[in-house]
């Protein structure tokens, strides 16, 4: 029998409720299938769709997407129904068309537009860890929750190695009481929400941090941040998928997106497989680094 379609185009109200309904459901999917069926009551409707992970592509669906609808779908869906065995950790930056996502004296609020904005707090929706490091929440004292659209604000871990930041930035006062920091194992602590670490050349190896990450049973990791904790797990191979969102603002000089360690020549540079997305004035490159 033909199913029955929702023939308007769905709201992004119910495409955002849709996109952590398939979340909360994929949780109690098993792995190793290609293809997973979904069929979700939102407000007294059924939306039901297939999607192909392989692929990344909705195949069959029993109702219409507009131009946003089918970007939010095209942007979410891959990230919460991967197939990766470990975390599935993805990085969002926002940057100047000249490479910096801060000016020298770390003011970073705002380079992107509100649409962007939106959309860093619909990736923290979709995560169930934030990680930043340390000079973001020094500079920035980001409160790293979900309260521009619907949805839980998962766990927050900053990398602050020497143990530097007090109780008193936003991210450690949240009644939910779920901001943590990893510090390194030589310093003494008992102090709560702390994890501890050893040092190697006086960094956290970022194996040991999604090792972590896998016992707390963290299957997405969204890494807001800075420029030198992205490209940290950049350098090590660790980002299964990179949000770049370029806005139109030259500063001429500040922090910049990206420090490699690796010297670079131009024949050993490969492309990366992209899509891009109109966010307000800014283009939002996704980077699929798998
Ligand atoms: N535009 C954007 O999208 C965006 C997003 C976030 C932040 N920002 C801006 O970016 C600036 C901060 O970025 P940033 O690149 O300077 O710094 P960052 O990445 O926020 O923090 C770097 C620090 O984190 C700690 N850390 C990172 N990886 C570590 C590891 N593997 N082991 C141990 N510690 C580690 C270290 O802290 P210690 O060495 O101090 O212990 C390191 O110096 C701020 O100005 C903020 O406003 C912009």
């Amino acid at each position: 029998m033909k199913k029955k379609s929702v023939k308007n185009s769905i709201s992004k109200k119910t495409a955002w409720s849709l996109i952590l309904a398939v979340k909360e459901a994929y949780h109690q999917i098993s792995n190793n299938q290609n293809k997973v069926s979904f069929a979700i009551q939102i407000r007294g409707t059924k939306y039901s769709f297939t999607y192909d992970i392989l692929n990344r592509q909705v195949l069959r669906k029993n109702f219409e997407l507009n131009k946003c609808c089918s970007d939010y779908l095209d942007l979410y869906l891959p990230i919460i129904l991967n197939d990766s065995e470990s975390p599935y950790i993805i990085a969002h930056l926002a940057q100047t068309l000249d490479g910096f996502i801060a000016t020298n004296s770390g003011e970073s609020k705002y380079i992107s537009s509100e649409d962007n904005l939106e959309h860093i707090h619909m990736l923290r929706g979709i995560s169930d860890i934030i990680l930043v490091g340390a000079h973001t929440v020094s500079l920035d004292n980001p409160r790293l929750t979900t309260r521009l659209v619907k949805g839980p604000s998962p766990m927050r871990i900053i990398l602050d190695k020497s143990n530097s930041l007090n109780k008193k930035f936003h991210v450690f006062k949240n009644k939910d009481n779920n901001g943590y920091k990893i510090i390194s194992d030589n310093i003494k602590c008992n102090a709560d929400n702390i994890f501890q670490l050893p040092l190697v050349k006086d960094y956290f190896d970022l194996k040991d941090v999604t090792n972590l990450l896998t016992k707390l049973n963290k299957k997405i990791v969204f890494i807001e941040g800075g420029g030198k904790t992205v490209s940290s797990f950049l350098n090590s191979n660790l980002l299964n998928k990179l949000h770049l969102c370029v806005s139109p603002i030259i500063i001429g000089k500040g922090r910049s997106s990206f420090i490699l360690e690796k010297k670079i020549r131009m024949n050993d540079i490969n492309d990366y497989k992209i899509n891009h997305y109109k966010m307000g004035n800014d283009i939002l490159l996704d980077l699929d680094l798998s």
